[in-house]
């Protein structure tokens, strides 16, 4: 970061005071220049441990470790300077148990920078969430569709559609709100339910996959500008970057081959 642009990032209680307000505008960030370019039109960055699979190429989240996720980490507080930037527990990292989630969320937060931990669960990980929250760790929550829990619900499916699942999912988004979560994300949940949660607790819901009337909405960044190669209904593609990327590199390709690049003005003359 340049020395004329002081970090001030908007705090957590500014955060949660969003509720029923203007919509909460969240990504996905990974690396340094995403976190540069997102960051003047966000609210919030999530190193979400999404980037097992987007960055890294795995079949779903559960191989990330908290070594992946303070490396990413770091590198999006580096790049930005105004976005509240929350970081993804990954699997394994916080389930045990209150104590071994402080030591998790303690170490990410000690050496990324960041300003607060997500994790998933709902009524199973309050204790978890209000032991954390008392010792100083903000903490949003993530109900509905968990994708760490993919073997559980057999598949990344859409929770919620038939009524009768509904009060586990309300029971959760309740447990975590009053255990002391600023916010929580709402996945891949049908848009009703979306909506009855959004009315339900006193934080911010951030939905992807969910409703316009939650709070907030949050995408995987690659996701909607294009770069990925298979997405979800739910994603909209806000860019084509994938063909401009392809552009580029036909372009790059044609001019080594040809001896057009490097030109003159790109190489180094001698004194
Ligand atoms: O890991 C992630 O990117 C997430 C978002 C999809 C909310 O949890």
């Amino acid at each position: 970061m340049s020395s004329q642009s002081p970090v001030r990032r908007i705090t957590v209680p500014a955060f949660r005071a969003r509720k029923g307000g203007e919509p909460i505008v969240a990504l996905t960030a990974y690396d340094v220049a995403t976190a540069r370019l997102a960051d003047p039109h966000v609210d919030l960055l999530l190193v979400g441990d999404s980037l097992g699979m987007v960055v890294y190429g795995m079949d779903t989240t559960l191989g990330v470790t908290l070594d992946m996720m303070a490396a990413h980490g770091a590198a999006v507080v580096r790049g930005s300077r105004r976005a509240l930037v929350v970081i993804d527990m990954p699997f394994g990292s916080y389930e045990q148990g209150p104590a071994q989630a402080f030591a998790s969320a303690s170490r990410l937060l000690a050496q990324t920078g960041a300003q607060a931990v997500k994790l998933e669960g709902g009524v199973a990980m309050a204790e978890t969430i209000a032991f954390l929250v008392r010792r100083g760790i903000p903490v949003c929550a993530h109900v509905g569709l968990t994708p760490q829990a993919v073997n559980v619900l057999g598949g990344f499916r859409v929770q919620g559609r038939d009524r009768s699942g509904w009060p586990i999912i309300e029971a959760d988004a309740r447990a975590v709100a009053e255990a002391g979560a600023f916010a929580v994300v709402v996945e891949g949940v049908a848009e009703p339910l979306a909506r009855r949660l959004t009315e339900i607790v006193s934080i911010p819901t951030i939905g992807i996959g969910a409703s316009a009337q939650c709070d907030g909405q949050i995408l995987v960044t690659e996701d909607m500008l294009g770069l990925t190669e298979h997405v979800p209904s739910f994603v909209r593609r806000f860019a084509d970057a994938g063909s401009r990327f392809d552009g580029a590199f036909a372009a790059y390709a044609a001019a080594v081959r040809d001896r057009s690049f490097p030109a003159l003005e790109e190489t180094y003359a001698a004194r």
